[in-house]
């Protein structure tokens, strides 16, 4: 038996693996992973893979990153966790200061949570809070767009709209308002990206107009929504989104969980915009890929909205055990001190466009319906047929089989659905960006066959 073998037989006796259905593993393997360097992976029995999906999207410069874990080394010796309510350390102060100064102008308090979606939880009740706290108790709504993603517990699930995850907790979810979104993959054929987002608007405008009495607000994935197959849209939505949330007192809630931190060509996508929301969630790529950290930036007059005596009972009182991680926080300063040095944001313009080029062949091939991208995020859509944009029956799990083939061929790919995308991290060399197009190709080619 090899080693992977045996370790898989441990694994598979006591473990529940998640977003999984188990049962696959009675005829597909589970990769355990012995160790990563770079942008490989190196599992038991010395097999490599190239992590082009930065391991759920979180991770951008390497595994084993040379920064990250001397500073982690130094904080272990320093401090590695403490209570974070009555008592403070120098990594949650030093991250809050920076992410108050890299985020977009508005944004001036910081409140830690330990995941994505408890960030998303954290937003939402700040934000009905806050309205409440105003004496405005009748807001008590959310608004939220088609086909978007917003973590697992049931407060982010509710808020999301992928039916896969969503449906079968539907009784358990609190209710939302959907409007249909601006992806697209929808436009007509000619239209640009910004005429069909600006016109998918009117849409959100009425809604607006008809519900904002009751709604606390809007929340949205700038730019790209990435657990909703990577699909896209222009920033002018968010230009349109942030002057009627203004216009109907509304706040708008960025999640920038996934496309923070450089994925989309700019910091943060919101920039692309130039706005600044009232809350802007952030994790994944925070700490680089090492520990579970979030954050939601607001702002200054959400803040005071909670500022009083005890007496009024206006506090807002979350808490997560392990709030402002001291690790996480050293993790996310290392992180951003390589943004600062290594002039990043520069470099992944040029990444942005070897990976264009990588995937311009993908465009003809018979079974693609659309490339597309937004910086370092590449999807490419299958389909059955080209011309009718038919999908393939997600019963015959096509984007399976790219990922056991890319598996075999030394990839790390994830597809979604049938949606194959590029998300590799930052350190990645133009010639790993053409051995994972090629092998993407060949994995498409395999999948499509019958
Ligand atoms: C946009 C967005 N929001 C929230 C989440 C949830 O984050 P987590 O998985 O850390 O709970 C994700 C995760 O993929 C995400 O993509």
């Amino acid at each position: 038996m090899s080693s992977n073998q045996s370790f898989s037989n441990r694994d598979l006796s006591v473990l529940w693996h998640p977003c999984t259905q188990m049962k696959d593993h009675e005829t597909f393997p589970i990769i355990p992973i012995k160790k990563g360097q770079g942008v490989w992976l190196e599992d038991f029995d010395g097999n490599r893979y190239l992590d082009a999906i930065s391991s759920w999207w979180v991770n951008l410069f390497g595994h084993a990153n040379p920064t990250i874990n001397a500073a982690l080394k130094d904080q272990l010796d320093t401090l590695e966790h403490v209570i974070f309510a009555g008592f403070s350390h120098e990594p949650g102060v030093a991250l809050a200061e920076k992410l108050v100064r890299i985020t977009p102008e508005r944004l001036s308090r910081c409140f830690y949570a330990d995941n994505g979606s408890s960030a998303v939880e954290v937003a939402l009740k700040m934000s009905f809070h806050y309205w409440r706290n105003l004496g405005q108790a009748q807001k008590t709504k959310f608004i939220t767009l088609e086909n978007s993603y917003h973590g697992e517990t049931l407060g982010a699930l509710a808020v999301g709209n992928v039916p896969l995850y969503k449906e079968t907790y539907a009784p358990l979810l609190m209710d939302v308002i959907t409007v249909p979104g601006p992806d697209c993959y929808n436009r007509e054929p000619g239209e640009s990206w910004a005429d069909y987002s600006s016109r998918r608007f009117t849409l959100m405008e009425q809604t607006l107009q008809q519900h904002s009495d009751t709604v606390c607000a809007v929340i949205v994935e700038p730019l790209v929504q990435c657990a909703g197959n990577m699909r896209m849209y222009d920033p002018v939505y968010l230009q349109l989104l942030r002057a009627a949330c203004d216009k109907y007192d509304v706040h708008l809630i960025a999640d920038e969980i996934a496309v923070g931190f450089g994925r989309t060509g700019t910091l943060f996508a919101c920039e692309q915009a130039a706005i600044s929301p009232d809350f802007m969630c952030l994790s994944k790529g925070l700490t680089g890929g090492y520990l579970p950290l979030s954050a939601v930036l607001t702002t200054d007059r959400v803040y005071r909205a909670f500022y009083a005596d005890y007496q009024s009972l206006t506090a807002f009182l979350h808490s997560h055990s392990y709030t402002a991680n001291a690790l996480a926080c050293r993790a996310a300063l290392a992180t951003l001190d390589i943004f600062d040095q290594d002039n990043v944001i520069e470099k992944n313009r040029s990444l942005a466009e070897i990976i264009a080029k990588a995937a311009m062949r993908f465009h003809d091939h018979p079974h693609v319906a659309e490339v597309r991208q937004t910086g370092m995020i590449l999807a490419i859509e299958l389909v059955k047929n080209k011309h009718t944009r038919e999908p393939y029956p997600w019963q015959e799990r096509r984007g399976l089989k790219v990922y056991q083939y890319a598996l075999a061929k030394g990839v790390l790919l994830r597809p979604l659905g049938n949606v194959i995308y590029f998300m590799p991290p930052y350190v990645v060399s133009e010639q790993q960006l053409l051995l994972i197009a090629e092998v993407a190709w060949q994995g498409i080619q395999h999948a499509v066959e019958d």
